[in-house]
């Protein structure tokens, strides 16, 4: 029998267990943890994404503070106001859409947020921080797979992960924190020679290249846990359809459990987006640790 993880569901109770820890400490402390989010022209699937991560904080109980600033805005408008945040007392996270517009650096952008609040998880500090295993803001995507892999198997010790894809979003972050729970970790990418006997090795497949259904079934190790982060836009009988990177009703009979596409990793990234809030709410505030 094979598992389905149900990502949908887990982000739900995580979403929960969040807007439980906010109103903790607004009932101890008389703050509302709040995110602020930039976003920078008009991509449309940045609005919807920035308008999905509005909505779930609201209803975490948290406060949301949106700045929409035009495409034409220069690098040095944007850098200003995120400079503006940082030193903003009530704003406790940071978050800036991406891409930005090609005229500005994401690189230069993203470094200027404080690492205390960079929910993201994508400062080099904080990136510094995950691979020296030093106490930072994780990127959410990696933890939400992690969070999904260990509903599986709570002790993943000892286990071998195959990240295939080495994005400095998902996959490096993603391999760091499976050798944080002691996993043995190999890191795929477009240049490895026989993809399909490295995946075959696999206790744990993590799929993170936005390939559609890049990794067959027979790739697959009988009773593997097999996270998909792809959320791939195809074509398909005259259909819009949205597909993972792992070819699903190949991979569903070998997997020992799988993560579908939509519903499996995609709800948890804005849960784990939440949840670095309310860590970097209680860390920066000195409220003591929180639980979730
Ligand atoms: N655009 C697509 N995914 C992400 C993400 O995880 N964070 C940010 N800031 N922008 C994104």
């Amino acid at each position: 029998m094979t598992t389905i993880i149900d990502g949908k569901a887990i982000a739900a109770g995580l979403r929960e267990k969040i807007a439980g820890a906010a109103a903790d400490i607004k009932a101890k402390h008389g703050v509302t943890p709040a995110l602020a989010v930039v976003l920078v022209g008009e991509d449309p699937a940045s609005q919807v994404y920035v308008r999905n991560k509005h909505a779930a904080t609201e209803k975490a109980g948290m406060r949301s503070i949106e700045h929409k600033l035009p495409e034409t805005t220069s690098e040095a408008d944007v850098v200003a106001l995120v400079r503006k945040l940082n030193g903003d007392e009530e704003v406790d996270g940071i978050l800036v859409q991406l891409p930005l517009p090609e005229h500005i650096s994401s690189d230069r952008v993203i470094n200027e947020i404080h690492p205390d609040k960079d929910v993201d998880g994508l400062t080099e500090a904080n990136a510094g921080r995950l691979i020296l295993g030093k106490d930072g803001l994780i990127p959410c995507t990696p933890q939400g797979s992690v969070i999904l892999a260990k509903t599986v198997t709570e002790n993943l010790s000892g286990l071998h992960a195959v990240v295939v894809g080495r994005s400095i979003l998902v996959g490096k972050p993603l391999a760091m924190l499976l050798l944080a729970e002691n996993c043995t970790v190999t890191i795929a990418h477009s240049r490895t020679k026989d993809l399909a006997a490295v995946c075959r090795e696999a206790d744990i497949l993590c799929a993170a290249v936005g390939v559609p259904r890049l990794i067959k079934g027979s790739w697959v190790k009988k009773g593997a846990i097999v996270i998909d982060v792809g959320i791939n836009r195809i074509e398909e009988d005259g259909k819009t359809r949205l597909v993972g990177d792992v070819d699903y009703d190949g991979a569903q009979d070998r997997a020992g459990a799988i993560t579908p596409v939509p519903g499996g990793v995609g709800p948890m990234t804005i849960a784990c987006l939440l949840r670095n809030t309310v860590i970097a709410a209680a860390r920066r505030r000195g409220l003591g640790a929180v639980d979730v």
